[in-house]
């Protein structure tokens, strides 16, 4: 098959049954590779959404060279990038001075102006940062993940379709997610659940958040708990959250790179993370069918592993 654009390739990643991560925590783990897609995680799929939403409605015009501005910590930076180049538009990115410099440098090759916000203003302040620069200039269009229904919307009709093809003839019992904007987990979780009417949602999230009492306090995992409930979130959806520490993350990537030879981020190891407490709390039983994504891969986190090399 020959495509037209590295566009027409996003989406349909593999699912992986984990049988060697599944024999050590103890129920059965299947994890689709969104690291997989172009651009490298499953926000590819909603920056390129987000922007043929705002072509139907007519707010950007393909070719037409107008700004974009977005507050991303990287991947949808990235995804917005791509889809910016190919598409004809100017893209600013505002992003936490904390973020990964792999990811600013990546952002700046593909031809993005990047705008640093100070992240000890907290968790979103990069959203703010990036409200204040569009006050200034009405005419930049912000895409706004964490609003925007695009982003939620996207997962309806891609992901969550190709999970319901993969899992044909294999019921769920557990989907596990970590929530930055509450794209993935409302669009994948509500059709899940429509298929399987049983099916428990489970949210991850930093040690010290607390999601559902709208508690946000600093963290180093970067992508979820961005220091609001974000508006695409569809909260009721959640039936419990579980909280991680960055350790325990960077333990778990350590784990999946051994046992399952896959190269996973630290949010991806949240999700695991939380799968393993969920067992060893007899919360999951060993027979159950549990689904996580697996975001992005290792290679914008490996300063997470210095101290290791440095002793
Ligand atoms: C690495 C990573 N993990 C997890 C998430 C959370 O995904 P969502 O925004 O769909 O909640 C993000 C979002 O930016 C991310 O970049």
């Amino acid at each position: 098959m020959i495509y037209q654009s590295i566009i027409d390739v996003i989406g349909h990643t593999p699912t992986i049954h984990l049988k060697r991560l599944s024999e050590e925590i103890g129920c059965n783990i299947f994890s689709k590779l969104e690291s997989l897609n172009p651009g490298g995680s499953h926000k590819t799929r909603i920056a390129l959404g987000m922007i043929s939403n705002a072509e139907e409605t007519g707010i950007l015009i393909r070719g037409s060279n107008q700004t974009i501005i977005e507050p991303s910590g990287g991947n949808t930076g990235i995804g917005l990038a791509m889809a910016a180049n190919l598409l004809g538009y100017k893209l600013i990115l505002v992003i936490p001075d904390n973020y990964s410099k792999e990811k600013q440098k990546l952002l700046k090759l593909y031809g993005a102006e990047i705008i640093l916000s100070d992240s000890r203003l907290g968790n979103n302040s990069h959203g703010e940062k990036a409200f204040e620069i569009q006050f200034e200039h009405p005419n930049y269009v912000m895409l706004n993940q964490q609003k925007n229904l695009a982003n939620p919307q996207t997962h309806r009709k891609s992901t969550a379709l190709e999970i319901i093809e993969d899992f044909s003839e294999i019921n769920l019992d557990y989907f596990i997610g970590g929530i930055g904007t509450g794209g993935h987990i409302t669009g994948i979780g509500e059709v899940l659940l429509e298929k399987w009417p049983s099916l428990k949602i489970i949210g991850v999230e930093p040690d010290g958040c607390n999601l559902l009492k709208d508690i946000h306090v600093p963290h180093n995992i970067q992508g979820l708990s961005v220091g609001i409930i974000p508006d695409v979130l569809n909260i009721e959806l959640i039936d419990f959250m579980v909280q991680v520490s960055v350790d325990e993350c960077i333990k778990m990537a350590k784990i999946l790179l051994k046992k399952e030879s896959i190269s996973i981020g630290i949010s991806s190891a949240a999700n695991f993370v939380a799968i393993k407490k969920l067992v060893d709390e007899n919360k999951i039983s060993s027979d159950s069918n549990v689904f996580t994504l697996i975001y992005d891969q290792i290679d914008s986190y490996l300063n997470y592993f210095d101290i290791e090399f440095n002793n």
